[in-house]
């Protein structure tokens, strides 16, 4: 693996190996014996605001033995126009490697090929790899693992972290509800390009799509960079809130899990949130491990 670009682009069996490796990086965070960012210095280019993604990214960075630069895109050349090539060319020269939170995919992909480091999205408009790995991980730890169980996306189901939990559905045995309007429901595109291993179910109704589900995720109505849509949003998507009624139709001890940050009273209501804090903050901490077992992996291999 050289880097990690989406979920699409890992095979299953790289997917395991990420979360073997992260669960190692958390029993052992604190007494590592090995360091296999040793003498590296990576850069963090973020075009998007980020609270747990930059620091579990910067922590963990630096305890793998690398050192690390933020490089807010506002600040760089880039931010004036200088064209994606030109800057991932000039930091392949200088940087070990890259975390890149940006708006266009094609963008982390065209980085990727023209700096020749590995290079990790950080999040794009299509995806949200790193998030849905350190969800796995939370998954793991407390329902054993994701096989054989339901997972139920409830509300903007055409967002970057919906598209990478499609994505993961494509990749392993478990099945993944949609419960969004049908504006909001994932593209035909994306639909298709899944594959018939897929096990996806798209609903209206989130009462019927929380019945018997293991897991009730959400996510912010607003992504970054839809804030113009903000009212028409909050209106379509009021009715998709995980509260402890939605609860009732779940699994007994169902996960409510959310990728932060949060909106109170808008995706998940206040008494839902704190009910489940514990695992909303497990999943929050686990970005550190998940993220550390990928800079392991695409660090090692060049
Ligand atoms: N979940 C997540 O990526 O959070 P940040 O936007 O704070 O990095
Ligand atoms: N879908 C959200 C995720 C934030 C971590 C966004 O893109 O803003």
């Amino acid at each position: 693996m050289k880097h990690l670009l989406s979920i699409e682009s890992l095979q299953r069996q790289e997917i395991y190996e990420i979360l073997e490796l992260a669960d190692s990086m958390k029993g052992t965070r604190g007494h590592h014996d090995w360091l296999p960012l040793a003498g590296q210095c990576w850069g963090l280019i973020f075009s998007k605001s980020s609270t747990r993604t930059r620091v579990s990214f910067e922590v963990g960075i630096r305890e793998l033995g690398g050192s690390v630069l933020f490089l807010s895109a506002a600040d760089i050349q880039l931010g004036r126009g200088e064209p994606i090539e030109d800057t991932a060319r000039v930091m392949g020269r200088l940087l070990d490697g890259a975390v890149i939170r940006t708006f266009r995919q094609s963008d982390v992909e065209v980085f990727a090929e023209y700096s020749q480091i590995p290079t990790i999205n950080a999040l794009t408009d299509d995806e949200h790899p790193c998030q849905i790995l350190a969800d796995l991980q939370t998954i793991r730890e407390k329902l054993g693992g994701v096989e054989g169980r339901s997972v139920c996306f409830i509300g903007d189901g055409a967002c970057n972290v919906a598209a990478s939990w499609l994505w993961a559905a494509a990749k392993l045995d478990f099945e993944l509800r949609i419960a969004a309007p049908a504006a909001f429901q994932p593209s035909p595109d994306l639909l298709e390009r899944l594959g018939r291993q897929a096990r996806v179910v798209l609903l209206e109704d989130p009462m019927e799509a929380a019945k018997g589900a293991d897991v009730l995720y959400t996510d912010v109505w607003v992504s970054m960079g839809k804030e113009e849509e903000t009212a028409h949003r909050l209106s379509a998507l009021a009715p998709y809130q995980i509260n402890e009624t939605l609860l009732t139709q779940a699994a007994p001890k169902a996960l409510v899990m959310h990728c932060l940050p949060a909106y109170r009273g808008k995706e998940i209501s206040a008494e839902t949130f704190e009910l489940h804090a514990d695992t909303l903050f497990d999943q929050a901490e686990n970005r550190l491990h998940a993220q550390k077992a990928v800079l392991q992996l695409v660090a090692g291999r060049r």
